[in-house]
């Protein structure tokens, strides 16, 4: 086939996508899916209704994407997909999916971890320059990456419980916003004209690690406290209130592991990078140091398979191929 063309499934949580990339860089199809209205009702996603959604649509989602690109079955040169972590269900679908298509087409297959497609997300639109560090925001996962060379991975620091996207998604449930609830928070924050100061979890003093259960227990707190006294809290105030102690717990760490390591760039990634507030204040921040920070399109932060494609390339080059019994790992470690 053409050069490094990539074809990606990625259904680890609740979207079904599927890319075709070329060279690691060239989008030439990226569908995603969503099945955000269908969990909506029920407040988060259920792993047994994802897991038939994913069934019911991938096989339409390939083809959609296949038809987009304009590219020739026989003209790709691999099959990659996400086979951890995330809902075994789901990951399941698409790794029976990626496994087929690579046997019928007798074509590499390439098994791609999660957090190493949202890390490489950013090589879809930026050169990237090691060592670097990561901060990885998102649903299941905040940590805190320090790659040396390509395809190397080392987590420095981690939430010792909620994920940050988890906690907003909590305090947005609380709030009575619609799942999920980061994007609302992040609105709300931007237009509230005052905040209710929360607390910060800066745990051990030399420690890359996180807590965000007792900010979610402190929202909570004040939001029945405030109840019982009658007095109804602006939500808007509470969202940035909440808001300013994730961000800034975060971009302090993030900068304090770029020095220490001597990193030459800082990297953003996850469905929580596309939060306004966190952009612009590691924006600032980073200027400040001098550290280049690099961010993908808001486009790119969420889950999708153009990033499942980015980290295969690396792979692809490298000839780390997945055999055909590859298999879903729910707990999988980078
Ligand atoms: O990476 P992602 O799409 O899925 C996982 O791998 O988890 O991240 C989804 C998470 C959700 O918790 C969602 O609320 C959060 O990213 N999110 C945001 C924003 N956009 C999405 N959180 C804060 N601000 C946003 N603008
Ligand atoms: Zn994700």
């Amino acid at each position: 086939g053409s050069a490094g063309c990539i074809l990606a499934i990625e259904t680890s949580c609740d979207e079904t996508s599927v890319a075709i990339v070329r060279n690691g860089t060239e989008v030439l199809a990226n569908v995603v899916s969503s099945q955000i209205e269908t969990h909506q009702k029920f407040g988060g996603v259920v792993p047994e209704v994802a897991s038939r959604k994913h069934v019911e649509t991938i096989t339409r989602i390939i083809e959609q994407a296949v038809d987009k690109s304009g590219v020739k079955l026989g003209d790709l040169s691999a099959i990659a997909v996400t086979q951890g972590p995330g809902l075994i269900g789901a990951l399941l679908v698409g790794v029976v999916a990626a496994k087929s298509l690579a046997y019928s087409l007798q074509l590499p297959l390439i098994g791609v971890h999660h957090i190493a497609g949202h890390i490489y997300a950013n090589q879809l639109v930026h050169k990237l320059e090691y060592p670097l560090i990561t901060l990885v925001v998102s649903g299941g996962h905040t940590e805190l990456v320090h790659s040396e060379a390509p395809g190397k991975f080392r987590i420095i620091g981690q939430t010792r419980d909620d994920a940050a996207g988890e906690a907003y998604d909590k305090v947005a449930r609380a709030l009575h916003l619609p799942y999920p609830g980061g994007p609302h928070i992040d609105r709300l924050a931007h237009e509230a004209d005052a905040a209710i100061t929360m607390p910060r979890a800066w745990l051990e003093p030399d420690s890359y690690d996180f807590s965000f259960s007792g900010l979610k227990s402190a929202v909570l707190s004040a939001l029945n406290q405030a109840n019982m006294k009658g007095i109804k809290l602006e939500p808007s105030h509470v969202a940035r209130g909440f808001q300013e102690s994730v961000i800034e717990v975060l971009v302090e760490k993030a900068i304090r592991a770029v020095k220490e390591f001597g990193a030459k760039q800082l990297l953003l990634a996850g469905g929580v990078a596309a939060n306004r507030g966190l952009r612009t204040m590691l924006a600032e921040r980073c200027e400040k140091a001098g550290i280049p920070l690099l961010a993908p399109p808001l486009s790119l932060c969420t889950d999708n398979a153009a990033m499942i494609a980015a980290a295969a390339f690396l792979k692809w080059e490298q000839g780390k191929f997945s055999s055909l019994d590859l298999k879903a790992e729910s707990s999988l470690s980078l």
